[in-house]
């Protein structure tokens, strides 16, 4: 039985300067990813990988193609559709979390689902619960500027997976922790791929690709060069 696509990219090209000679950030990317897979996008940087992510989470628009996600044509959405897009379909982790210092970690986490208009009290259960499985229970009233980095990736994937998203999405969650800590959260994004999480994660750093990923792609000079599912590290040997 073929397996529902989550993401299906058409065609889809990028160009930020209508005026600029050379490619487009992004050229006639097509791919498709399933329910369940883990994808891990590597290239150089400037390769196109962050339009990408951004064109699938509706953050910015296609200038060519079509971008479905969970069967949202996501390159015809409105403003305020596609702000209720990603609160529907899309949790989203980045190099620096994100995070609204202002608030504590449990408001932090809580905020997307009081934004899609659950109870502030049924919120606020969830948040817990999630911060609870991440382990960061007992911050919860903390600030995040009182976090490690590691500490304030996980808030992040917790606020990232409050709405149950049927699709997450990582920007080099690795790229700004500590070695430990990258480790950390490397074994976090595993853990939730094996619950069925789908995710789709742009990283340098292979360790991460190896081990969460179940494809890798290649992104160079806004072109996918490579697609290609991953063999296991321990088959290599
Ligand atoms: N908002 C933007 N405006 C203009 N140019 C951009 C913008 N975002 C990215 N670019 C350019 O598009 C290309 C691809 O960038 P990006 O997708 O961020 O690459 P990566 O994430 O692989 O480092 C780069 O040449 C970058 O300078
Ligand atoms: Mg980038």
């Amino acid at each position: 039985m073929p397996s529902t696509p989550v993401i299906e990219l058409c065609e889809v090209s990028r160009r930020y300067d209508a005026a600029a000679e050379g490619p487009p950030a992004l050229c006639d990317a097509s791919l498709t990813v399933h329910r369940g897979e883990a994808v891990a996008i590597l290239g150089p940087s400037g390769s196109g990988k962050s339009t990408l992510l951004n064109l699938i989470a509706g953050l910015d628009r296609p200038d060519t193609g079509t971008v479905t996600v969970d069967g949202v044509r996501v390159d015809r959405l409105g403003e305020a559709a596609s702000a209720r897009y990603r609160r529907a379909k899309i949790g989203m982790i980045f190099q620096f979390f994100n995070l609204l210092d202002d608030l504590t970690v449990a408001d932090n986490v809580a905020l997307p689902a009081q934004l899609a208009g659950m109870y502030r009290a049924t919120a606020h259960r969830r948040a817990a619960e999630l911060l609870e499985t991440l382990g960061i229970d007992r911050h919860a009233r903390a600030y995040p500027g009182r976090l490690s980095g590691g500490e304030r990736q996980r808030v992040a994937v917790a606020r990232a997976l409050i709405n149950r998203p049927p699709l997450l999405l990582a920007d080099e969650p690795t790229g700004a922790l500590d070695s430990a800590s990258g480790q950390d959260v490397r074994g976090l994004l595993s853990e939730l791929h094996a619950d069925g999480q789908t995710v789709v994660l742009v990283t340098h750093d292979l360790a991460l690709a190896r081990t969460c990923a179940t494809r890798t792609i290649e992104v160079v000079d806004g072109r996918i060069a490579a697609d290609g599912i991953n063999v296991p590290a321990e088959a290599v040997r």
